[in-house]
């Protein structure tokens, strides 16, 4: 049944394809996450089978959007586990701010629509006022993501109050002027912030020498040869004592585990060592 793949040579052949056409790296993807998700595109568009839905993909460019959009998984918040941003807050932005760097590089790969590198905007934002003011002008954050619709609506910065559900009051009224019934970011945590649209298995960094890079709840959805492959390029990417955060379920594995030390394991906070 197609439910979890169905055929196993056509589901290999709508991979091939998929990659083929679009650049989709399909073979770096769980198998399992692909399955269901084609899965449910064939269901959507009553397609008997791979097959099928592989003539569909031919005659309906916008199918192949929203299936690319459906493998690729945009769901996201502001300050998505709060405890971690606390972590981050606590830990990773003193240490960042206070070091007097010329410029501070962050990078949120996989960002989504905007919502993880505004936050952690948000929060340097924070400490250079509650340390009286100054030290953003060298602050550069770059959103990354594959899905250029949700780069766009990371640039436009509008959101509905849901994508607000972990964001602690005080930070939602002082960051989030309401417009019409949708929230907005605030001009000087906005400009801190600018996007990019990368896929992260062809590793090209936005820039060298990182101080944090922030890749939370992607590498989940990949083979574990390519999340080996990706902590690798994240360490590259780092400069030496730079910070790398992920998401709550996800781990270092396999060699990684050497080139990070953790600062907070709990809310997978690590250091370049
Ligand atoms: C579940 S969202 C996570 C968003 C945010 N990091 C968070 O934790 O809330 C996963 C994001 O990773 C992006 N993504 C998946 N594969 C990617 C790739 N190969 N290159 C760049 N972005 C990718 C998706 O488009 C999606 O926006």
């Amino acid at each position: 049944m197609i439910q979890e793949g169905g055929d196993d040579a056509e589901f290999r052949a709508l991979m091939d394809k998929i990659t083929r056409d679009s650049g989709f790296q399909c073979s770096s993807y769980k198998d399992k996450c692909l399955r269901r998700r084609i899965a449910v595109r064939i269901r959507a568009r009553g397609a008997s089978g791979c097959a099928e839905y592989a003539g569909m993909l031919d005659n309906d460019p916008r199918e192949y959007e929203r299936l690319i959009r459906s493998l690729t998984v945009n769901v996201t918040k502001f300050f998505r586990n709060w405890e971690t941003y606390s972590a981050i807050d606590q830990k990773v932005v003193p240490a960042l701010m206070e070091k007097g760097e010329r410029e501070i590089r962050v990078w949120s790969a996989g960002c989504s629509s905007g919502e993880e590198p505004y936050s952690i905007g948000i929060l340097m934002h924070k400490h250079s006022s509650a340390n009286g003011g100054g030290g953003l002008e060298s602050v550069s954050i770059v959103g990354t993501d594959i899905d250029t619709d949700c780069l766009g609506e990371a640039e436009r910065a509008v959101y509905a109050e849901s994508a607000l559900g972990d964001t602690p009051a005080d930070l939602r009224d002082q960051y989030f002027p309401q417009i019409a019934g949708l929230r907005t970011m605030l001009p000087e945590v906005r400009r801190l912030v600018t996007f990019e649209a990368r896929d992260l298995l062809h590793f090209q960094p936005p820039f060298e020498n990182a101080h944090l890079i922030v890749c939370r709840n992607v590498i989940i959805y990949l083979e574990r040869a390519a999340q080996e492959a990706l902590f690798a390029h994240f360490h590259q990417t780092l400069t030496p004592g730079g910070f790398l955060v992920l998401g709550k379920v996800e781990t270092l594995l396999g060699d990684a585990r050497g080139l990070f030390s953790p600062v907070n394991a709990r809310e997978r906070i690590f250091r370049k060592v």
